[in-house]
Protein backbone atom coordinates (compact mmCIF):
# COMPACT_ATOMS: atom_id res chain seq x y z
CA UNK A 1 0.00 0.00 0.00
CA UNK A 2 1.35 3.36 -0.86
CA UNK A 3 1.93 5.79 1.61
CA UNK A 4 -0.70 8.94 2.25
CA UNK A 5 0.51 12.52 2.46
CA UNK A 6 -2.09 14.54 3.56
CA UNK A 7 -1.46 18.72 2.98
CA UNK A 8 -3.81 21.18 5.05
CA UNK A 9 -2.92 24.86 6.01
CA UNK A 10 -4.12 23.72 9.50
CA UNK A 11 -2.94 20.25 11.47
CA UNK A 12 -4.61 18.42 14.49
CA UNK A 13 -1.61 18.34 16.07
CA UNK A 14 -1.89 15.61 18.82
CA UNK A 15 -3.29 16.72 21.90
CA UNK A 16 -4.10 20.20 20.62
CA UNK A 17 -7.96 21.44 20.29
CA UNK A 18 -8.61 22.52 16.91
CA UNK A 19 -12.10 23.90 16.01
CA UNK A 20 -13.22 23.44 12.56
CA UNK A 21 -14.52 20.70 10.52
CA UNK A 22 -11.09 20.08 8.25
CA UNK A 23 -9.07 19.02 11.62
CA UNK A 24 -11.67 16.61 13.06
CA UNK A 25 -12.41 14.82 9.66
CA UNK A 26 -8.73 14.63 8.76
CA UNK A 27 -7.51 13.76 12.27
CA UNK A 28 -10.34 10.59 12.20
CA UNK A 29 -8.73 9.90 8.80
CA UNK A 30 -5.39 9.54 8.81
CA UNK A 31 -5.64 7.65 12.81
CA UNK A 32 -7.58 5.41 10.96
CA UNK A 33 -5.32 5.11 7.91
CA UNK A 34 -1.80 6.27 8.85
CA UNK A 35 0.17 8.56 6.84
CA UNK A 36 2.16 11.57 6.85
CA UNK A 37 0.10 15.18 7.52
CA UNK A 38 2.31 18.49 6.33
CA UNK A 39 1.22 21.90 6.63
CA UNK A 40 1.48 24.65 9.21
CA UNK A 41 2.35 24.42 12.90
CA UNK A 42 0.20 26.99 13.91
CA UNK A 43 2.99 28.79 15.17
CA UNK A 44 4.54 32.11 14.30
CA UNK A 45 8.24 32.73 14.15
CA UNK A 46 10.63 34.98 12.42
CA UNK A 47 10.79 33.41 9.10
CA UNK A 48 8.59 30.86 7.24
CA UNK A 49 9.84 27.13 7.07
CA UNK A 50 13.19 27.92 8.34
CA UNK A 51 12.90 23.88 9.74
CA UNK A 52 10.32 21.45 9.26
CA UNK A 53 9.09 20.10 13.02
CA UNK A 54 8.52 16.10 12.98
CA UNK A 55 6.97 14.30 15.26
CA UNK A 56 4.78 11.07 15.27
CA UNK A 57 1.92 9.58 17.11
CA UNK A 58 0.60 6.08 16.53
CA UNK A 59 0.41 5.88 12.57
CA UNK A 60 0.66 9.51 11.58
CA UNK A 61 3.56 11.33 11.27
CA UNK A 62 3.47 14.82 11.54
CA UNK A 63 5.92 17.70 9.46
CA UNK A 64 5.26 21.14 10.20
CA UNK A 65 6.43 24.20 9.60
CA UNK A 66 6.54 27.57 11.17
CA UNK A 67 5.41 30.43 9.37
CA UNK A 68 6.66 34.15 9.29
CA UNK A 69 4.26 37.16 10.71
CA UNK A 70 4.55 38.80 7.51
CA UNK A 71 3.41 35.54 5.74
CA UNK A 72 0.81 34.86 8.02
CA UNK A 73 -0.92 37.77 7.48
CA UNK A 74 -0.64 38.32 3.83
CA UNK A 75 -1.02 34.29 3.16
CA UNK A 76 -3.50 33.25 5.41
CA UNK A 77 -5.06 36.46 6.89
CA UNK A 78 -5.22 38.64 3.68
CA UNK A 79 -5.97 36.28 0.45
CA UNK A 80 -6.87 32.97 2.22
CA UNK A 81 -9.50 34.34 4.76
CA UNK A 82 -9.88 37.72 3.35
CA UNK A 83 -10.53 37.24 -0.20
CA UNK A 84 -11.39 33.41 -0.93
CA UNK A 85 -12.97 32.16 2.21
CA UNK A 86 -15.96 35.44 1.42
CA UNK A 87 -16.22 34.84 -2.18
CA UNK A 88 -16.36 30.74 -1.57
CA UNK A 89 -18.99 31.72 0.91
CA UNK A 90 -20.98 33.81 -1.27
CA UNK A 91 -20.16 36.77 -0.30
CA UNK A 92 -18.35 39.09 -2.78
CA UNK A 93 -19.33 42.13 -0.74
CA UNK A 94 -16.78 41.06 1.84
CA UNK A 95 -13.66 40.54 -0.53
CA UNK A 96 -10.69 42.45 0.27
CA UNK A 97 -8.40 41.54 -2.75
CA UNK A 98 -5.21 43.23 -2.69
CA UNK A 99 -2.12 41.77 -4.54
CA UNK A 100 0.74 41.87 -1.95
CA UNK A 101 -1.90 39.52 -0.30
CA UNK A 102 -2.12 37.06 -3.24
CA UNK A 103 1.66 37.30 -3.56
CA UNK A 104 2.25 36.48 0.11
CA UNK A 105 -0.38 33.45 -0.91
CA UNK A 106 1.85 32.38 -3.89
CA UNK A 107 4.58 32.83 -1.47
CA UNK A 108 3.81 30.35 1.56
CA UNK A 109 2.18 27.85 -1.49
CA UNK A 110 6.20 27.64 -2.95
CA UNK A 111 7.56 27.67 0.53
CA UNK A 112 5.10 24.48 0.93
CA UNK A 113 5.90 23.02 -2.19
CA UNK A 114 10.12 23.14 -1.25
CA UNK A 115 9.28 21.77 1.52
CA UNK A 116 7.11 18.68 0.79
CA UNK A 117 8.98 18.17 -1.95
CA UNK A 118 11.89 16.82 0.00
CA UNK A 119 9.75 14.27 1.50
CA UNK A 120 8.06 12.96 -1.17
CA UNK A 121 8.32 9.22 -2.36
CA UNK A 122 7.77 8.06 -5.66
CA UNK A 123 4.94 5.58 -4.19
CA UNK A 124 3.43 8.36 -1.94
CA UNK A 125 -0.13 9.67 -2.92
CA UNK A 126 -0.80 13.24 -1.88
CA UNK A 127 -4.00 14.54 -1.07
CA UNK A 128 -3.92 18.63 -0.73
CA UNK A 129 -6.65 20.11 1.71
CA UNK A 130 -8.46 23.41 1.19
CA UNK A 131 -8.29 27.02 -0.23
CA UNK A 132 -5.32 27.72 1.17
CA UNK A 133 -3.37 25.60 -0.85
CA UNK A 134 -4.80 25.52 -4.63
CA UNK A 135 -1.99 25.95 -6.60
CA UNK A 136 0.22 23.44 -4.68
CA UNK A 137 -0.27 20.89 -7.30
CA UNK A 138 0.78 23.26 -9.74
CA UNK A 139 3.76 24.20 -7.66
CA UNK A 140 4.70 20.59 -6.88
CA UNK A 141 4.56 19.49 -10.92
CA UNK A 142 6.96 22.28 -11.56
CA UNK A 143 9.27 20.52 -9.28
CA UNK A 144 9.21 17.55 -11.16
CA UNK A 145 6.68 15.42 -8.59
CA UNK A 146 4.37 12.70 -11.00
CA UNK A 147 3.20 11.32 -8.12
CA UNK A 148 -1.35 11.62 -7.88
CA UNK A 149 -2.13 14.71 -6.56
CA UNK A 150 -5.84 14.96 -5.05
CA UNK A 151 -7.28 18.03 -3.98
CA UNK A 152 -10.09 18.31 -2.22
CA UNK A 153 -12.21 21.33 -0.74
CA UNK A 154 -13.68 21.84 2.15
CA UNK A 155 -16.02 25.02 1.97
CA UNK A 156 -18.80 25.77 -0.89
CA UNK A 157 -17.75 26.61 -4.34
CA UNK A 158 -20.33 29.80 -6.11
CA UNK A 159 -21.58 29.49 -9.60
CA UNK A 160 -18.86 30.57 -12.49
CA UNK A 161 -20.55 34.29 -12.19
CA UNK A 162 -19.90 35.33 -8.56
CA UNK A 163 -16.32 33.37 -8.52
CA UNK A 164 -15.38 35.81 -11.10
CA UNK A 165 -15.60 38.54 -9.00
CA UNK A 166 -12.92 37.20 -7.57
CA UNK A 167 -9.43 39.37 -9.31
CA UNK A 168 -7.32 37.25 -11.12
CA UNK A 169 -9.83 34.42 -10.56
CA UNK A 170 -8.07 32.23 -13.61
CA UNK A 171 -4.85 32.55 -12.60
CA UNK A 172 -5.46 30.96 -9.17
CA UNK A 173 -8.47 28.39 -10.26
CA UNK A 174 -7.05 27.03 -13.71
CA UNK A 175 -3.86 25.79 -11.38
CA UNK A 176 -6.28 22.77 -10.35
CA UNK A 177 -6.14 21.09 -13.39
CA UNK A 178 -2.42 20.22 -12.03
CA UNK A 179 -4.19 17.92 -9.57
CA UNK A 180 -5.52 13.89 -10.70
CA UNK A 181 -8.64 14.23 -8.96
CA UNK A 182 -10.55 17.44 -7.08
CA UNK A 183 -13.07 16.28 -4.78
CA UNK A 184 -16.04 18.59 -3.25
CA UNK A 185 -18.79 18.16 -0.58
CA UNK A 186 -22.39 18.42 -2.80
CA UNK A 187 -23.49 18.26 -6.10
CA UNK A 188 -24.18 21.76 -6.52
CA UNK A 189 -20.18 22.47 -5.57
CA UNK A 190 -19.41 20.17 -8.14
CA UNK A 191 -21.75 22.09 -11.10
CA UNK A 192 -20.41 25.30 -9.79
CA UNK A 193 -17.10 23.81 -10.79
CA UNK A 194 -17.91 22.35 -14.10
CA UNK A 195 -19.43 25.03 -15.13
CA UNK A 196 -16.51 27.20 -14.18
CA UNK A 197 -14.20 25.30 -16.31
CA UNK A 198 -15.71 25.04 -18.77
CA UNK A 199 -17.23 28.11 -19.21
CA UNK A 200 -14.60 30.21 -17.79
CA UNK A 201 -11.23 28.55 -18.24
CA UNK A 202 -11.85 27.03 -21.65
CA UNK A 203 -11.96 23.45 -20.47
CA UNK A 204 -13.75 20.87 -22.35
CA UNK A 205 -15.75 17.91 -21.21
CA UNK A 206 -14.64 13.99 -22.24
CA UNK A 207 -16.65 11.07 -22.81
CA UNK A 208 -15.26 9.91 -19.88
CA UNK A 209 -15.97 12.04 -17.36
CA UNK A 210 -12.73 13.67 -16.94
CA UNK A 211 -12.38 17.36 -18.12
CA UNK A 212 -9.31 18.77 -20.16
CA UNK A 213 -7.53 21.94 -19.43
CA UNK A 214 -7.23 24.94 -21.71
CA UNK A 215 -3.37 23.59 -21.68
CA UNK A 216 -4.32 20.22 -22.24
CA UNK A 217 -4.22 18.55 -19.11
CA UNK A 218 -6.67 16.17 -17.69
CA UNK A 219 -8.58 16.03 -14.48
CA UNK A 220 -11.80 14.65 -13.10
CA UNK A 221 -14.16 16.23 -10.57
CA UNK A 222 -16.15 14.54 -8.26
CA UNK A 223 -18.61 14.96 -5.00
CA UNK A 224 -17.18 13.12 -2.10
CA UNK A 225 -19.54 14.06 0.96
CA UNK A 226 -17.13 14.41 4.00
CA UNK A 227 -18.62 12.61 7.19
CA UNK A 228 -17.55 11.59 11.03
CA UNK A 229 -16.55 9.07 12.72
CA UNK A 230 -19.85 8.05 13.38
CA UNK A 231 -19.69 4.57 15.81
CA UNK A 232 -16.81 6.52 17.48
CA UNK A 233 -18.82 9.68 18.27
CA UNK A 234 -22.03 8.00 19.33
CA UNK A 235 -19.63 6.05 21.55
CA UNK A 236 -18.24 9.04 23.00
CA UNK A 237 -21.07 10.62 23.18
CA UNK A 238 -23.02 7.90 25.14
CA UNK A 239 -19.58 7.58 27.62
CA UNK A 240 -20.03 11.43 28.42
CA UNK A 241 -23.09 10.95 30.58
CA UNK A 242 -20.98 9.80 33.42
CA UNK A 243 -19.07 12.85 32.90
CA UNK A 244 -19.16 15.57 36.03
CA UNK A 245 -19.57 18.49 33.20
CA UNK A 246 -22.50 17.10 31.42
CA UNK A 247 -23.93 16.06 34.66
CA UNK A 248 -23.52 19.74 35.63
CA UNK A 249 -25.10 21.11 32.78
CA UNK A 250 -28.34 18.47 32.68
CA UNK A 251 -28.68 19.62 36.55
CA UNK A 252 -28.77 23.07 35.58
CA UNK A 253 -31.72 22.72 33.13
CA UNK A 254 -33.84 22.04 35.83
CA UNK A 255 -36.01 19.98 33.11
CA UNK A 256 -35.86 23.02 30.68
CA UNK A 257 -35.41 21.84 26.86
CA UNK A 258 -31.81 22.59 25.27
CA UNK A 259 -31.63 24.19 22.22
CA UNK A 260 -27.44 23.48 21.39
CA UNK A 261 -25.56 25.32 18.52
CA UNK A 262 -21.70 24.91 18.05
CA UNK A 263 -19.88 27.02 15.70
CA UNK A 264 -16.83 28.87 15.09
CA UNK A 265 -17.42 32.82 15.21
CA UNK A 266 -17.62 32.95 11.58
CA UNK A 267 -20.09 35.27 9.54
CA UNK A 268 -21.16 31.92 7.37
CA UNK A 269 -22.56 30.45 10.23
CA UNK A 270 -25.73 32.53 10.31
CA UNK A 271 -25.42 33.50 14.15
CA UNK A 272 -27.10 36.95 14.19
CA UNK A 273 -30.19 35.76 12.47
CA UNK A 274 -29.97 32.67 14.40
CA UNK A 275 -30.70 34.74 17.41
CA UNK A 276 -33.29 36.76 15.46
CA UNK A 277 -35.01 33.94 15.16
CA UNK A 278 -35.16 32.37 18.42
CA UNK A 279 -36.06 35.78 19.71
CA UNK A 280 -38.85 35.61 17.59
CA UNK A 281 -39.81 32.73 19.22
CA UNK A 282 -39.71 34.11 22.53
CA UNK A 283 -41.32 36.91 21.59
CA UNK A 284 -44.35 34.75 20.04
CA UNK A 285 -44.41 32.47 22.75
CA UNK A 286 -44.86 33.41 26.04
CA UNK A 287 -45.39 29.67 27.00
CA UNK A 288 -41.95 28.82 26.04
CA UNK A 289 -40.61 31.24 28.52
CA UNK A 290 -38.57 29.38 31.30
CA UNK A 291 -38.79 26.34 29.69
CA UNK A 292 -36.09 26.58 27.22
CA UNK A 293 -32.67 27.37 27.28
CA UNK A 294 -30.43 28.16 24.31
CA UNK A 295 -26.53 27.23 24.19
CA UNK A 296 -24.33 28.56 22.11
CA UNK A 297 -20.88 27.36 21.81
CA UNK A 298 -18.79 29.92 19.71
CA UNK A 299 -14.94 30.18 19.69
CA UNK A 300 -13.45 32.41 18.34
CA UNK A 301 -12.07 32.21 14.96
CA UNK A 302 -9.47 34.23 12.98
CA UNK A 303 -9.93 37.05 15.33
CA UNK A 304 -7.04 39.62 13.12
CA UNK A 305 -9.65 40.00 10.22
CA UNK A 306 -11.51 42.85 10.85
CA UNK A 307 -15.43 41.11 9.67
CA UNK A 308 -14.73 38.64 12.35
CA UNK A 309 -14.31 41.13 15.57
CA UNK A 310 -17.34 43.12 14.10
CA UNK A 311 -19.37 39.75 14.23
CA UNK A 312 -18.35 39.08 17.18
CA UNK A 313 -19.13 42.62 19.13
CA UNK A 314 -22.89 42.08 17.00
CA UNK A 315 -23.56 38.84 18.67
CA UNK A 316 -22.20 40.03 22.42
CA UNK A 317 -25.27 42.70 21.76
CA UNK A 318 -27.71 40.31 20.60
CA UNK A 319 -27.08 37.70 23.19
CA UNK A 320 -27.20 40.44 25.81
CA UNK A 321 -30.46 42.07 24.25
CA UNK A 322 -32.55 39.23 24.43
CA UNK A 323 -30.89 38.04 27.77
CA UNK A 324 -32.11 42.16 28.82
CA UNK A 325 -35.13 41.58 27.41
CA UNK A 326 -36.87 38.61 28.40
CA UNK A 327 -34.27 37.23 31.07
CA UNK A 328 -35.75 36.02 34.42
CA UNK A 329 -33.71 36.44 38.06
CA UNK A 330 -33.72 32.45 37.73
CA UNK A 331 -33.69 31.93 34.24
CA UNK A 332 -31.56 33.46 31.39
CA UNK A 333 -32.92 32.57 28.18
CA UNK A 334 -29.13 32.64 26.30
CA UNK A 335 -26.07 31.17 27.45
CA UNK A 336 -23.47 32.51 25.06
CA UNK A 337 -20.07 31.04 25.43
CA UNK A 338 -17.24 32.43 22.94
CA UNK A 339 -14.79 29.12 23.88
CA UNK A 340 -14.00 26.06 22.41
CA UNK A 341 -14.57 22.17 23.79
CA UNK A 342 -13.09 19.07 23.03
CA UNK A 343 -15.12 16.30 21.18
CA UNK A 344 -15.26 14.62 24.67
CA UNK A 345 -17.92 17.04 26.12
CA UNK A 346 -19.19 18.25 23.02
CA UNK A 347 -21.05 15.36 22.24
CA UNK A 348 -22.32 14.85 25.98
CA UNK A 349 -23.36 18.29 24.98
CA UNK A 350 -25.09 17.82 21.78
CA UNK A 351 -27.30 14.47 23.55
CA UNK A 352 -28.54 16.68 26.23
CA UNK A 353 -29.79 19.06 24.18
CA UNK A 354 -33.52 18.76 22.56
CA UNK A 355 -32.89 20.46 19.33
CA UNK A 356 -29.77 20.73 17.20
CA UNK A 357 -29.85 24.44 15.65
CA UNK A 358 -27.65 24.89 12.57
CA UNK A 359 -28.43 27.57 10.58
CA UNK A 360 -25.32 28.74 8.61
CA UNK A 361 -25.94 30.79 5.29
CA UNK A 362 -23.50 28.51 3.27
CA UNK A 363 -21.64 26.11 4.60
CA UNK A 364 -19.54 23.60 2.79
CA UNK A 365 -20.91 20.14 4.81
CA UNK A 366 -21.30 20.90 8.42
CA UNK A 367 -20.02 18.09 10.35
CA UNK A 368 -21.70 19.79 13.37
CA UNK A 369 -24.99 18.57 12.25
CA UNK A 370 -24.19 15.06 11.72
CA UNK A 371 -22.18 15.22 15.19
CA UNK A 372 -25.52 16.25 16.69
CA UNK A 373 -27.22 13.47 15.32
CA UNK A 374 -24.81 10.76 16.33
CA UNK A 375 -25.01 11.53 19.76
CA UNK A 376 -28.71 11.27 20.24
CA UNK A 377 -30.19 8.61 22.91
CA UNK A 378 -31.96 6.17 20.07
CA UNK A 379 -34.68 5.72 22.96
CA UNK A 380 -35.25 9.78 23.05
CA UNK A 381 -33.92 11.72 19.96
CA UNK A 382 -33.98 15.45 19.73
CA UNK A 383 -34.34 16.86 16.77
CA UNK A 384 -32.16 18.78 13.98
CA UNK A 385 -33.24 21.83 12.58
CA UNK A 386 -30.98 22.34 9.39
CA UNK A 387 -30.07 25.05 6.70
CA UNK A 388 -31.00 24.08 3.00
CA UNK A 389 -27.67 26.19 2.27
CA UNK A 390 -25.31 23.60 4.34
CA UNK A 391 -23.75 20.74 2.36
CA UNK A 392 -25.45 18.18 5.02
CA UNK A 393 -28.80 19.28 4.12
CA UNK A 394 -28.84 16.95 0.78
CA UNK A 395 -27.97 13.89 2.73
CA UNK A 396 -29.80 14.81 5.81
CA UNK A 397 -33.20 15.38 4.63
CA UNK A 398 -34.74 14.42 7.73
CA UNK A 399 -33.90 17.45 9.47
CA UNK A 400 -36.38 20.13 9.46
CA UNK A 401 -34.77 22.32 6.79
CA UNK A 402 -35.05 26.13 6.68
CA UNK A 403 -33.69 28.97 5.24
CA UNK A 404 -31.80 30.87 7.83
CA UNK A 405 -32.80 33.87 6.22
CA UNK A 406 -35.99 33.31 7.38
CA UNK A 407 -36.79 34.03 10.57
CA UNK A 408 -40.47 33.12 10.98
CA UNK A 409 -39.50 30.07 9.32
CA UNK A 410 -36.37 29.21 11.98
CA UNK A 411 -39.13 29.97 14.52
CA UNK A 412 -41.80 27.88 13.11
CA UNK A 413 -39.14 24.92 12.64
CA UNK A 414 -37.95 25.46 16.49
CA UNK A 415 -41.48 25.27 17.69
CA UNK A 416 -41.84 22.16 15.75
CA UNK A 417 -39.06 20.65 16.82
CA UNK A 418 -39.99 21.41 20.73
CA UNK A 419 -43.38 20.03 20.63
CA UNK A 420 -42.38 16.86 18.17
CA UNK A 421 -43.76 13.44 19.48
CA UNK A 422 -41.58 11.00 20.28
CA UNK A 423 -42.53 8.64 16.92
CA UNK A 424 -41.83 11.44 14.82
CA UNK A 425 -37.98 12.70 16.66
CA UNK A 426 -37.49 8.22 16.18
CA UNK A 427 -38.43 8.22 12.92
CA UNK A 428 -36.23 10.88 11.79
CA UNK A 429 -33.53 10.51 13.81
CA UNK A 430 -33.27 6.77 12.25
CA UNK A 431 -33.51 7.70 8.96
CA UNK A 432 -30.30 10.31 9.40
CA UNK A 433 -28.58 7.89 11.34
CA UNK A 434 -29.06 5.35 8.43
CA UNK A 435 -27.53 7.64 6.18
CA UNK A 436 -24.62 8.79 9.05
CA UNK A 437 -23.84 4.84 9.44
CA UNK A 438 -23.42 4.29 5.72
CA UNK A 439 -21.71 7.38 4.47
CA UNK A 440 -19.12 8.27 7.37
CA UNK A 441 -15.62 9.12 7.61
CA UNK A 442 -14.35 5.85 6.41
CA UNK A 443 -16.35 5.66 3.36
CA UNK A 444 -15.37 8.93 2.48
CA UNK A 445 -11.68 8.64 2.38
CA UNK A 446 -12.05 5.17 0.77
CA UNK A 447 -13.98 6.64 -1.93
CA UNK A 448 -11.83 9.49 -2.33
CA UNK A 449 -8.89 7.41 -2.70
CA UNK A 450 -10.27 4.98 -5.09
CA UNK A 451 -11.24 7.52 -7.37
CA UNK A 452 -8.01 9.13 -7.13
CA UNK A 453 -6.23 5.96 -7.58
CA UNK A 454 -8.03 5.09 -10.69
N1 LIG B 1 -15.56 21.95 17.27
C1 LIG B 1 -14.84 21.60 18.38
N2 LIG B 1 -14.91 22.41 19.48
C2 LIG B 1 -15.68 23.53 19.50
C3 LIG B 1 -16.40 23.88 18.36
C4 LIG B 1 -16.32 23.06 17.24
O1 LIG B 1 -14.16 20.57 18.39
O2 LIG B 1 -15.71 24.21 20.53
C5 LIG B 1 -15.53 21.05 16.11
C6 LIG B 1 -16.88 20.44 15.82
O3 LIG B 1 -17.12 19.38 16.71
C7 LIG B 1 -16.73 20.02 14.38
C8 LIG B 1 -15.84 21.12 13.81
O4 LIG B 1 -15.22 21.75 14.93
O5 LIG B 1 -16.10 18.77 14.26
C9 LIG B 1 -16.62 22.15 13.05
O6 LIG B 1 -16.85 21.65 11.77
P1 LIG B 1 -17.98 22.20 10.81
O7 LIG B 1 -17.90 21.40 9.57
O8 LIG B 1 -19.30 22.17 11.49
O9 LIG B 1 -17.64 23.74 10.56
P2 LIG B 1 -16.27 24.51 10.21
O10 LIG B 1 -15.74 25.04 11.50
O11 LIG B 1 -15.37 23.54 9.56
O12 LIG B 1 -16.67 25.64 9.32
C1 LIG C 1 -13.06 25.59 7.86
C2 LIG C 1 -12.04 25.51 6.75
C3 LIG C 1 -10.77 24.82 7.27
C4 LIG C 1 -10.27 25.49 8.52
C5 LIG C 1 -11.39 25.59 9.57
C6 LIG C 1 -10.96 26.35 10.82
O1 LIG C 1 -13.44 24.30 8.19
O2 LIG C 1 -12.58 24.82 5.65
O3 LIG C 1 -9.76 24.86 6.29
O4 LIG C 1 -9.18 24.79 9.08
O5 LIG C 1 -12.51 26.24 9.00
O6 LIG C 1 -10.43 27.60 10.47
P1 LIG C 1 -8.91 28.02 10.74
O7 LIG C 1 -8.75 29.30 10.00
O8 LIG C 1 -8.82 28.16 12.23
O9 LIG C 1 -8.02 26.93 10.27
Amino acid sequence: MSRLIVVSNRVALPRQAAAGGLASALQAALREHGGLWFGWSGKLAAETAAEVHRLRDGMVDYATVDLSRADHADFYLGFANGALWPILHYRPDLVDYQRSHLAGYLRVNEIFADRLRQLIAPDDVIWVHDYHLIPLAAMLRKRGVRNRIGFFLHTPLPAAGLLIALPNHRELLETLASYDLIGVHAARDLRALEDYFLHEAGATMRRDGRMRSANGRLFRAAAFPISIDTDGIAEMARAALSNREIGQLRDSLEGRLLIIGVDRLDYSKGLPQRFQAYARLLEREPALHRHITFLQIAPPSRGAVREYRQIRRELERSAGHINGKYAAPDWAPVRYINKSFPHRLLTGYYRSARVGLVTPLRDGMNLVAKEYVACQDPNDPGVLVLSRFAGAAEELTDALLVNPADTEEVADALQRALDMPLAERRQRWNAMMTVLQKHDITAWRVAFLQALGR
